[in-house]
C-alpha cells in the first residue's frame, strides 16, 4: 500500500459529500485539512507533538486524569471528536431518507475500504470481508450465537478470553455443545527464549485440539490478554494450527491489539498476513478513535458458517428478505451514526500520518513506553526494597503494551485495589491515574491480584515518571526518588 492510499481515500470521500451536497463547502474545507499526505510529515516525530492531538489547538495538554488504561478505553484524537461533533450537527439539519441513504453509502463504503488497507485486508471488489459492528464484545458475541458447525463438536478457548469470548460460550454451551479451554501456565515466559515459547505455545494448543474427545471445530484466543498482557504469535498459531486442522476456524479478539500493534490479516504492502478467519476489535482501546464503533472481519466464505443474531434495515433504509452470504450478514443493524463511522477513517488516518512510512512506528513506541514503565519500576524496586512480579512477560514479542505487576513489600502482598483507587486519587488531586486494577485469579492458572498500567502515545516518559513516583509515595510515604532519577531512566536517543 502506498503510504499516502488512506489519506487519498478519505479525501476521495470529502469531495463525494461535498459534490453531494451532503457536507458544506466550508465543512470540506476544514475537513480536508486532517488528510495532509503522510509525506509532509517529518522523518522524525515529537511525540509531545502526538499528545497535542488529543487536546483543542492551545489548550494546556493535561488531562484531568491521565489516561493509562488502554486496555480498556482511550481517550479519542480531538481532532476526530471535532469532526464528529460537526458531521453531527450537520447532518441533524437533513434527517431525510433521502440524505440519509447517500450519506450511509459514502461514508460506510470508504471506510470499509480504509479499515481493509489498515488492517491488512483488501477485499475482491463487490465483496465484503469487515463488517461495522458497534464492539469486540459484539462481534464475539455474534461468533458463539450463530457457529452452526458447534453443534456436536467442541470450541477450544484460551483460559484469558474476555468473558464475551469465555463466558458466553459456557452460557450457550449444551450437552452436545461443548467448550474446551487450554492455558499457558505451564510455558516460561520469562526464562525460554522466543522460539522456545512459540512452540511451547503451539504444542499446547496441538495437544489441546489432540486430545478433546469431541471434534474442535473452532478456536478462539485473545491476540493480547486483558488480563496477563501476554501478546500471542498469532501468525505462528494460525500457521501451526492451519497445517494440521485446516477446518477450523480460527477466531482472534483483537480488542488490545488493533491500535497498539500493526495488524496484518491478509496481506499488506507484499508481506502475508496473519490469515485467520475472523478477527475483532474497537476503535475506542488502543485505536483511540470513536467510542461504541468496532469492526467484525471474516474470510467471506466463512460467513456462511453463521446464522445471524440481528438482521434489521440495511444502512440505505432497505429491509431484504436474504441474509447477505458474505461478512456484510453481520452488520444489519438499523439506523447507524454516520459521523461516528467517518470518525473511524479519521482515526485511521491520524495513525498513518503518525506511522509515515514506517507502518509499524507506533507498534514501536507502545513497546518502548512499555519498556520505560519497566525500568523505572525496577529502580522503585530496588529503593523501596519491594518486589515487583511482572506477570506480562518481559520479552517484546510476547507483550505489547499491557504491563500487568504485583508488588509485595517486605510486610508481605500490598493491596494493588485500594492502590488502583489511590492512583485514581480525588477531585482536584494534581497527579490522577486511569489504570487498571486485575483481582486475584484462583483455580488452575492462579495469578495474585496485580495492577495493570498501559501507557499510550498519548502518554510521555515523565508521564511515566509520575505515575511511578506516585506509587512509590503511596506505598512508602518517606522515599527519597526524586523526579530527576527516575526521569534519568529513560532513555532519550530513543525518543524521537
Ligand atoms: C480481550 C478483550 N476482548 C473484548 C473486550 C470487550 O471490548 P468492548 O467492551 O469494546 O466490546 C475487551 C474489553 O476490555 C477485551 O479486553
Amino acid at each position: 500500500m502506498e503510504t499516502n492510499t488512506i489519506q487519498t481515500t478519505m479525501l476521495g470521500l470529502l469531495e463525494t459529500l461535498v459534490q453531494k451536497s451532503l457536507i458544506t463547502n466550508e465543512q470540506f474545507q476544514q475537513l480536508q485539512q486532517d488528510f495532509t499526505p503522510t509525506s509532509h510529515i517529518d522523518a522524525a516525530i515529537d511525540w509531545a507533538d502526538v499528545r497535542k492531538l488529543f487536546f483543542d489547538n492551545g489548550v494546556t495538554p493535561n488531562f484531568t486524569v491521565e489516561p493509562m488504561n488502554s486496555a480498556n478505553l482511550c481517550p479519542t484524537f480531538f481532532p476526530v471528536l471535532r469532526s464528529i461533533n460537526a458531521l453531527r450537527l450537520q447532518f441533524n439539519e437533513d434527517i431525510s431518507m433521502q440524505s440519509r441513504k447517500k450519506r450511509y453509502t459514502e461514508i460506510l463504503e470508504t471506510i470499509r475500504k480504509v479499515i481493509g488497507y489498515h488492517v491488512g485486508a483488501v477485499s475482491e471488489s463487490g465483496v465484503k470481508n469487515i463488517a461495522l459492528v458497534r464492539n469486540t464484545s459484539e462481534a464475539n458475541n455474534q461468533l458463539s450465537k450463530g457457529y452452526k458447525h458447534w453443534e456436536g463438536n467442541a470450541v477450544l478457548l484460551w483460559d484469558e478470553n474476555h468473558p464475551t469470548n469465555n463466558n458466553v460460550w459456557k452460557l450457550r454451551a449444551t450437552s452436545t455443545k461443548k467448550v474446551k479451554m487450554f492455558s499457558l501456565k505451564d510455558v516460561d515466559f520469562f526464562n525460554s527464549t522466543d522460539a522456545e515459547i512459540t512452540k511451547e505455545i503451539g504444542d499446547v494448543i496441538i495437544d489441546a485440539i489432540r486430545q478433546s474427545s469431541e471434534k474442535i471445530v473452532m478456536l478462539s484466543f485473545s491476540e493480547v490478554s486483558n488480563i496477563s498482557g501476554i501478546c500471542m504469535p498469532s501468525k505462528e498459531i494460525v500457521a501451526r494450527v492451519r497445517a494440521e486442522y485446516p477446518e477450523i476456524h480460527i477466531h482472534i479478539d483483537g480488542a488490545v491489539s488493533w491500535g497498539g500493534l500493526e495488524i496484518n490479516l491478509k496481506e499488506k504492502n507484499g508481506v502475508k498476513g496473519v490469515d485467520c478467519d475472523s478477527f475483532a476489535s474497537s476503535s475506542h482501546k488502543w485505536l483511540m478513535g470513536p467510542f461504541e464503533t468496532g469492526i467484525f472481519y471474516m474470510k467471506p466464505e466463512r460467513a456462511q458458517n453463521f446464522d445471524i443474531s440481528i438482521h434489521a434495515y440495511d444502512g440505505k433504509i432497505g429491509f431484504s428478505d436474504t441474509i447477505p452470504n458474505d461478512t456484510s450478514r453481520f452488520e444489519l443493524l438499523g439506523q447507524r451514526d454516520e459521523a461516528n463511522i467517518y470518525a473511524l477513517g479519521q482515526t485511521i488516518a491520524t495513525h498513518n500520518r503518525i506511522n509515515g512510512s514506517n507502518p509499524k512506528r507506533i507498534e514501536e513506541r507502545v513497546k518502548f513506553l512499555q519498556d520505560d514503565l519497566r525500568k523505572k519500576l525496577v529502580l522503585m524496586a530496588e529503593r523501596l526494597r519491594v518486589k515487583v512480579e511482572h506477570i506480562t512477560p518481559i520479552s517484546q514479542k510476547f507483550s505489547n503494551g499491557v504491563t500487568v505487576f504485583s508488588i509485595t513489600t517486605p510486610n508481605g502482598a500490598i493491596n494493588h485495589e485500594k492502590l488502583y483507587n489511590d492512583l485514581y486519587g480525588e477531585k482536584n488531586e494534581k497527579n490522577r491515574f486511569a489504570v487498571g486494577f486485575i483481582p486475584e485469579r484462583k483455580g488452575d492458572n492462579p495469578h495474585p491480584e496485580a495492577l495493570r498500567i498501559c501507557p499510550h502515545i498519548m502518554n510521555l516518559p515523565n508521564q511515566i515518571t509520575a505515575v511511578v513516583l506516585k506509587i512509590a509515595s503511596l506505598i512508602q510515604k518517606n522515599h527519597t526518588i526524586t523526579i530527576e532519577e527516575l526521569n534519568a531512566v529513560t532513555q532519550e536517543e530513543v525518543l524521537s
